[in-house]
């Protein structure tokens, strides 16, 4: 596995991949790896004959400067996960590669990022389209894969290729829990104990929803207080937003209709860490 840290390097390999007739799959990361990470590289060898990881904690993304410094991160860690699943490449930019000196130029995102996410956390996702588009003309990937444990992320990546003609494909991984159904996330080592045991009900609370819909109610409000009750009957799960969406569009929905896919989607603070969820309908 190669180690890429500058942009020309980066952008030497992938033509020297593409000549070469390579179809390349890269998986962006921040890094502070876990088995939800992984699956997106195993997923990726269906898709490719070659596989770039990135790692870049993107202090664009951060409205909080404090989440950013606390954003854990181990590299030789991390590089001996991606040895073991046999990634190709793994681009490991400093700073002042992404952003060099006088970088000003940033990718506006729309409706998608006006609500959830977007709201709660003001300026993430322009920083979050910023890096990524900087990252796909870096790397040039055929495919690009991105887990729907970011719901939002993903539907905003998907509209950014489109919109800005990005010539390649993205793939939408599932999202992988702990065998106690706690969303993997690079945050929750940062729970305590009993934290962690609260922030279960975040999980279950989404599963309480998908079965209340499973027994065919399709009035919103009722599906949701299912979820609710076990919510409110926690303390120390402070929800941000619990809601019900169309997929296409993320506008949140008052009864489920017709085939098209939805989602419940929610995010929480527990012990101060923000944990984000969702589970499909
Ligand atoms: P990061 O949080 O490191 O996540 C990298 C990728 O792994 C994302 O596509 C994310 O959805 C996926 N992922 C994380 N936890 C997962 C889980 N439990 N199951 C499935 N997939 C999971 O998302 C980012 O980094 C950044 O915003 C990034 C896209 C790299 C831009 O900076």
């Amino acid at each position: 596995m190669r180690v890429i840290r500058t942009r020309q390097e980066m952008v030497n390999s992938s033509e020297v991949l593409r000549q070469a007739g390579e179809k390349i799959a890269f998986i962006p990361t921040m890094g502070s790896l876990h088995a939800g990470h992984l699956s997106l590289m195993e997923l990726a060898k269906g898709h490719s004959t070659k596989r770039v990881a990135s790692i870049f904690v993107n202090p664009k993304q951060f409205n909080v400067q404090s989440d950013f410094d606390n954003y854990p991160s181990d590299e030789e860690r991390d590089f001996a996960l991606l040895r073991d699943v046999e990634v190709d490449l793994v681009f490991a930019p400093g700073r002042e590669e992404i952003y060099p000196a006088g970088h000003e130029t940033e990718v506006a995102v729309g409706e998608l990022a006006a609500r959830f996410e977007g709201t709660d956390r003001p300026g993430h996702f322009q920083g979050v389209a910023t890096v990524v588009s900087i990252l796909f003309n870096l790397v040039r990937p055929h495919v690009a894969l991105f887990g729907e444990k970011d719901f939002q992320q993903v539907r905003i990546v998907e509209r950014l290729v489109t919109d800005l003609g990005f010539p390649m494909e993205i793939v939408r991984a599932p999202l992988v829990r702990d065998s106690d159904g706690l969303a993997l996330s690079s945050r929750n080592v940062r729970l305590s104990k009993e934290g962690r045991g609260r922030a279960l009900q975040i999980s279950k609370a989404l599963y309480a929803v998908k079965e209340c819909f499973s027994q065919g109610e399709r009035d919103v409000e009722k599906m949701l207080a299912a979820g609710w009750a076990l919510l409110n009957a926690t303390d120390g799960v402070d929800v941000e937003y619990f809601e019900a969406v169309r997929e296409r569009d993320l506008n949140p929905v008052k009864e489920i209709v017709g085939d098209e896919p939805y989602r419940i989607l929610t995010a929480a603070y527990v012990d101060g860490v923000r944990l984000l969820d969702n589970i499909g309908l």
